[in-house]
Order: C-alpha cells, then structure tokens, then sequence
C-alpha cells in the first residue's frame, strides 16, 4: 500500500521504518523536503505527498495540523484515509491545544470527505512499531466514523505487530478525545516510571467481549 506520512520527525520516521519493513511502499512527507535528504528515507512536498498516497498518516504537530492539512487543500484530500497520530499540547507538556474536543474530530469536521481515523496517539513512537518489545500484551485504540477506514488502518496496525486482540475500537470520531486527553496521564506515569517505553493494557472480565458494542 502506498502510505504517506505528513512530517519527518520521531513518530513518521518510526512509522515509515515499521510499515516499511512490512512492505509499504513509504513517502515522508515535509514542509522543507530539500534539508531531508540526510534521513535514509524518502521524502517530498506535502501535497506531492498526498497525491502519492492510498493512505495518509498525520505526524505532525497537534497545534499546527488542521493548518498543515488545509494547505494540502480538501480536495486533494478527499477519499483518502487518513490515519492521525497527532496530539496537540504545549511546549511544558501540561497543556491540550484542544482542551474540550480534539485535534481527530477538529481534521475530520474541517475535512469532511477525508475519513480520519486515531490511532497510535496513547503511545510513545517507539513503542508504536515495537509492541512485542513490552513485557507482555497491550491496548491500541482505534476512533473514526468510516467502518471501511478503521478497518484499512486495523490492517496497518496488524503490519505493526498489533493483534486483531490487541486493536480497541471505541467507537466514532468523538472518541478521539479520550485518546487525545489521555497524553497528560502518558507525563505522568513516564514520570514515575521515568521512562516512555511503556503502554496500557486493557483487561476485561471474560464476558465483555461477548456483550454488543456501545
Ligand atoms: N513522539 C511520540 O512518541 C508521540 C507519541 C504520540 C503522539 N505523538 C504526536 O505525533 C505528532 C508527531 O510527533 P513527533 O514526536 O514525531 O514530532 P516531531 O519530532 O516534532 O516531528 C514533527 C514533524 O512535523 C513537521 N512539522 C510541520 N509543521 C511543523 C511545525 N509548525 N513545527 C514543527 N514541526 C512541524 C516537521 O517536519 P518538516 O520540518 O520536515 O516539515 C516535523 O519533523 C505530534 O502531534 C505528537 O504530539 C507523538
């Protein structure tokens, strides 16, 4: 699958690493391509980005991404699925840029016709690609309203290392924000545990995977 991936730091560099070991076909995609020629991947524009891509994956920062997005112009964004990682929060880590919603539903009302899907976002980058490397299973959470999307990114996260039983779906695009939200208890346990290389397990009682979705 060809994959596009806006931005060319930790989180897209990892991503491109993993999906490309697993056989995508990978495209960094940067405001500046002409300084990134040092990153052993390829790069280019956003928009040349975009026009490559049968999936699209949102790396970069949380504040700046509807903006980013809105340069690359909703038409050339239209049907493509779009896979955001992104969380908005400020310079000291304590606060959300989108403190009463979140950055998935901001992209998916300002892009209409471009199915977004969150993912990845309670995770540190590293553990993104690498979930095999914890001490045992753990919880990826998927949020979109287009059934089709989530399953085209199920299959990406699968590429990953990512177990269909390890793949949470919460439910729509609005669920995005617990995800989001959920960046401010990420500071806190790598606090305590002074370490990012961690994740969350979901445990449930041995009926609830039976019971109907929410
Ligand atoms: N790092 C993690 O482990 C982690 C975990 C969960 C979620 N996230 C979220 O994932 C997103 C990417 O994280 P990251 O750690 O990869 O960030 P990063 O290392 O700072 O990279 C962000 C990339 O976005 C591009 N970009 C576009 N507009 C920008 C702007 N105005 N200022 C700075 N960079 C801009 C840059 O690429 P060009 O300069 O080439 O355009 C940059 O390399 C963020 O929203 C973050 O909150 C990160």
């Amino acid at each position: 699958m060809r994959i596009g991936l806006l931005g060319t730091g930790n989180v897209a560099r990892a991503l491109a690493h993993g999906w490309g070991a697993a056989g995508h076909d990978i495209l960094l995609g940067s405001r500046h391509p002409e300084e990134r020629t040092d990153l052993g991947l390829p790069v280019a524009g956003l928009s040349e980005t975009a026009a490559h891509a049968e999936v699209l994956v949102n790396a970069t920062p949380g504040g700046v991404s509807v903006e980013l997005l809105r340069s690359i112009g909703a038409p050339a964004l239209a049907g493509i699925p779009l896979i955001d990682v992104g969380v908005g929060l400020s310079d000291d880590f304590a606060e959300l840029s989108h403190p009463n919603s979140s950055l998935g539903e901001q992209i998916q009302e300002a892009f209409p016709l471009t199915p977004v899907v969150k993912t990845l976002c309670t995770m540190d980058s590293t553990v993104m690609t690498a979930p095999g490397g914890l001490d045992g299973p753990s919880t990826v959470f998927l949020s979109g309203d287009d059934a089709e999307a989530k399953h085209t990114a199920g299959g990406l996260l699968t590429d990953l290392g990512w177990p269909a039983s390890s793949q949470l779906d919460i439910g729509g695009i609005t669920t995005a924000r617990g995800q989001e939200h959920f960046a401010l208890l990420f500071i806190g346990i790598a606090g305590g545990l002074r370490s990012h290389t961690f994740n969350i397990n979901v445990v449930a009682a041995p009926t609830a995977r039976s019971l109907p979705p929410l």
